[in-house]
């Protein structure tokens, strides 16, 4: 479901800002169901939409057959996200005709340049609401109660949710979105059109903010935006450097993680930064794109393969232990088979931790639209296929050296398959499977909870997941 590094897991039962007043108690209230697709930067809108709702009095609820109103928020980042949205609709449908009074509405990145389509052809969704659109929502959803359908799609220069108490339902990890939007123009990428201009909120209000959940008990938080390097806040004169190192000092027991950077404006000053504090994660995702110069001019990259190299460089020589993560496009129109190899030879000597690896998808209104989708289909599937398999094998190789040595992980809670198993992460943003140790005769769990770091050896890894057992 999610395009970017998976930050956050749901962690725990315990709902530290769970809806707790009047919405829960009166019976009455009505349900909000709420999916995500996408990036992080969605799922964080996601728990903006519940914030604006639960104020307005609707309850939560995490099934859609229990739900007043189903809220889908969309990724239109490639066209599988859409194909996805799509299919869900379909099905949606059939909720539709079991209660005619069921209110569905589509969010996100699609609402844009899906509304007529959505609401008049279609006739499933009532409701198409854009990202800046969200403070909206409970008028529109109480006209769609009353029969009209409501559009709100437009982009705004200033919308930053500022004032949006976030709903944050689980886990010990929290996102933040710092800033909203990108500038940067991308030739294959939609969401300069989907999700508008670049704008910062105040860095003093993120700060406070996480003093907050680090009061209220969360234990990690990931700033957010598309390109985290421009954020500024204009007022304050404060650079992102400057807000990770404001927010580190502020919280110094809490984890603290960001994403996503952009290799061009990836600056010393942001390097030191991270490198001078402790708890900021030694954890780095640089999306590459391609290891060719030419191709990327062609997406608009703004950097070479060399000044990415050198970044990379300053990074590890300041920091390192510090993972890396990248994004890579395969098939862009007009990638030869030898720029492939450029990227594939790239890959091979980075020897990142970890890839998100995609065929290039045509999306309307970006430049690369207009260019000829001229790498055939067979081709880009050879392509991603021989990337991810090198991607495995060297990812494999670099988390089995591991083996034996003692990490510090942030324990989540019980693994998803299997509950005698329990889950966490390193500071690198590394997933780790250990025992749940529990004392027979009281069945109690042996020392640790959850939201607590432990120290874990490593006995075995695969390219995903390393496995290890509690060191007393
Ligand atoms: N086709 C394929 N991948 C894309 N991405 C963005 N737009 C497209 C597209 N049109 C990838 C990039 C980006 C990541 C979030 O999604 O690699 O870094
Ligand atoms: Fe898209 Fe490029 Fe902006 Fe990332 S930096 S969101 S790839 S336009």
């Amino acid at each position: 479901m999610f395009d970017l590094p998976v930050l956050n897991a749901p962690a725990q039962e315990a709902s530290l800002y769970a809806p707790s007043d009047a919405a829960t108690q009166d019976q009455a209230a009505r349900k909000l169901y709420v999916e995500t697709y996408g990036c992080h930067m969605n799922a964080s809108d996601s728990e903006i939409v519940k914030g604006v709702m639960h104020s307005n009095g609707y309850a939560m609820t995490d099934k859609p057959d229990d739900a007043d109103v189903i809220l889908l928020n969309t990724c239109a980042i490639r066209d599988n996200a859409e194909k996805k949205i799509h299919e869900r609709l379909k099905h949606l449908k059939f909720y539709k005709r079991r209660r005619q009074d069921l209110v569905i509405g589509v969010l996100g990145c699609m609402a844009e340049r899906m509304r007529e389509e959505l609401v008049i052809q279609k006739n499933i969704v009532d409701l198409v609401i854009g990202p800046d659109e969200y403070r909206t929502l409970p008028a529109l959803v109480e006209k769609a109660f009353q029969g009209e359908k409501g559009i709100a799609v437009k982009l705004s220069r200033v919308e930053t949710y500022d004032d949006i108490e976030p709903l944050r339902t689980e886990g010990i990890s929290a996102w933040i979105a710092i800033m909203r939007g990108c500038d940067k123009f991308c030739t294959f990428c939609v969401v300069p059109f989907t999700r508008g201009r670049e704008r910062s909120r105040a860095a003093h209000l993120i700060v406070d903010e996480t003093k907050r959940l680090w009061d209220a008990g969360f234990k990690e938080v990931s700033l957010l935006g598309q390109n985290v390097n421009s954020y500024h806040d204009d007022v304050a004169g404060t650079d992102f450097a400057d807000l990770l190192r404001a927010t580190a000092r502020a919280v110094p027991e809490m984890r603290i993680r960001y994403t996503t950077s952009h290799p061009y404006d990836m600056s010393d000053k942001l390097i030191e930064t991270m490198a001078e504090f402790d708890n900021i994660c030694k954890y780095v995702h640089l999306p590459v794109q391609s290891g060719s110069d030419r191709v990327l001019q062609a997406m608009n990259r703004d950097y070479t393969v060399e000044h990415y190299k050198e970044r990379l460089r300053k990074i590890k020589e300041l920091m390192p232990g510090c993972a890396l993560t990248t994004d890579i496009i395969v098939g862009f129109p007009t990638e030869t088979e030898e720029e492939h190899h450029m990227t594939l030879e790239l890959m091979r000597e980075i020897r990142y931790d970890g890839a998100f690896m995609f065929k290039y998808s045509p999306r309307e209104r970006t430049k690369a639209w207009k260019m000829e989708d001229d790498v055939p289909e067979e081709t880009k599937t050879r392509r991603l296929n021989e990337i991810i398999e090198q991607q495995q094998r060297i990812a494999t190789e670099i988390n089995q050296a591991l083996i034996g040595t003692i990490e510090k992980v942030l324990v989540e809670g019980e693994g998803r398959r299997d509950a005698t198993k329990w889950k966490g992460r390193t500071d690198t943003n590394k997933f780790v499977m250990f025992p749940h140790l529990t004392d027979e005769a009281s069945g109690k769990t042996a020392g640790y909870v959850v939201g607590d770091i432990v120290s874990i050896r490593i006995t075995k890894a695969t390219s995903m997941t390393l496995v290890g057992e509690i060191v007393a």
